[in-house]
């Protein structure tokens, strides 16, 4: 028989747990959702992009993926922290490219709305060359709109987070997708890792592409070098018989320019 006082109030520990709960719920309401970025929204719910937002997927530095529900199943929804973290880690061509987009009186929370929109406009591009990435639907501020990539309600996981039941398969379907990224959209990913591909019934989904650049980027050729011998090593891991040189030439690699001297 339980203590009846148990009955009526939590334990100690369940009171310090929902304490922690709490306070954890409030940081991440803190962080994310500061004035603008409920603005920004609010404004998507009442174009009906979605009608709440539902929990966090992943948060990081610069921004977090949460589940949205909308009228018709699942969104994801990536707000992009209104704060320069996120510029550390962009490399300087993308910076560049935000610098001109933006202009001189470009301040902070604009660059990170041209970099909201940028990954809208590189999903879209993505998708007309028919590379599996999410269906971007709507892009406002630093919140971006897109295509829920799960089953029954929950997430796909990254690549590095599973085992693949066919990793042959799945390196001859992403290969593919990379080759039409670059023969077709004319772009190299640049931030290709297993962390940036989803696995949804045993196929890749490509996303977090707001790096992206131009084939004819004098980096473009380096940059998917370094991508393909990441992903050669953890494809070897699982066996399937590749190497740098094959991952860049089944991805298109040769297509791009010749580097150029800088
Ligand atoms: N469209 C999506 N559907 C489901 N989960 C997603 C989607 N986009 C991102 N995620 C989840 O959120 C994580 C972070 O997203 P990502 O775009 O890689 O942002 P970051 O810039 O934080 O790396 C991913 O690893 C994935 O687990
Ligand atoms: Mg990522």
């Amino acid at each position: 028989m339980p203590d009846p006082e148990e009955l009526l109030y939590p334990t100690r520990t369940e009171r310090v747990e929902d304490r922690r709960k709490e306070r954890q719920q409030r940081k991440l309401v803190d962080e994310f959702f500061d004035h603008a970025t409920l603005l920004a929204v609010g404004r998507l719910i009442n174009q009906g992009q979605f009608q709440s937002i539902d929990y966090p997927i992943s948060t990081g530095k610069e921004g977090g993926v949460f589940r949205a529900s909308a009228a018709g199943g699942f969104r994801a929804v990536k707000i992009y922290r209104i704060g320069n973290t996120i510029f550390r880690h962009v490399p300087p061509y993308v910076i560049e490219w935000l610098r001109r987009e933006v202009g001189a009186m470009g301040n902070t929370s604009r660059m990170i709305y041209a970099w909201t929109r940028r990954e809208h406009t590189v999903l879209t591009q993505l998708r007309s060359a028919e590379v599996r990435v999410p269906q971007p639907y709507a892009c406002f501020r630093n919140v971006l709109v897109m295509e829920f990539i799960g089953v029954d309600g929950l997430p796909a996981p990254p690549m590095q987070e599973i085992v693949l039941q066919d990793p042959e398969a799945v390196y001859a379907d992403l290969t593919t997708q990379l080759k039409r990224m670059v023969v077709s959209a004319h772009l190299v990913h640049g931030d290709l890792s297993p962390y940036n591909v989803l696995v949804l019934e045993d196929r890749p989904v490509i996303i977090d592409v707001a790096q992206a650049i131009s084939t004819n980027h004098p980096h473009a050729r380096e940059l998917l070098q370094r991508d393909a011998t990441n992903f050669a090593r953890f494809f070897r891991r699982l066996g399937v018989a590749t190497s740098p040189k094959e991952f860049f030439e089944a991805t298109g690699g040769p297509e791009l320019p010749a580097e150029m001297a800088s």
